[in-house]
């Protein structure tokens, strides 16, 4: 059994510790906010917050989340810039297809906890591992300006 803390519920988790952090959240948590996409660190579509950091959850083990804070887009509105980032997205209609969506979301709100007014390039440069097949990266950069500026 691994611990697991997701979205601040406590769980034990009945998988192997070399199971992906994405299969425990899916199949064993039943939270399918969280998408498969590549399966191996390459689309971002599986980005989860663990201990506030983006990280690719079909390439992390479950046994290296245990103990540590997991976040899931189904959390995404419970902070200040999550809410805002959401509010945001709906505001400028940035879904098409949705798929890659709440990976592009997760890794929005974790650069705008560290950066509240990010430039273009700071944008490209933290959300060059999510990819979108719709091609919506135009209104992703405008609605995480547009996060930015609510949050001002
Ligand atoms: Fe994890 Fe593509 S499914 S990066």
């Amino acid at each position: 059994m691994t611990p697991l803390t997701v979205n601040g519920v406590r769980h034990r988790v009945d998988v192997e510790p070399d199971t992906p952090l994405l299969w425990a959240l899916r199949d064993a948590l039943l939270l399918t906010g969280t998408k498969y996409g590549c399966g191996a660190g390459l689309c971002g579509a599986c980005t989860v917050h663990v201990d506030g950091q983006p990280v690719r959850s079909c390439s992390t083990p479950v046994s290296a989340a245990a103990g540590k804070k997991i976040t899931t887009i189904e959390a995404a509105d419970q902070s200040r810039v999550g809410k805002a980032v959401q509010a945001a997205w709906r505001k400028l209609d940035v879904v098409q297809c949705g798929y890659c969506q709440s990976g592009q979301i997760m890794s929005a709100i974790a650069l705008l906890n560290t950066h509240r007014a990010p430039s273009d390039a700071d944008i490209d440069a933290a959300l060059a591992g999510n990819l979108c097949r719709c091609g919506t990266y135009v209104r992703i950069r405008a609605a995480i300006h547009e996060a930015a500026k609510a949050l001002a």
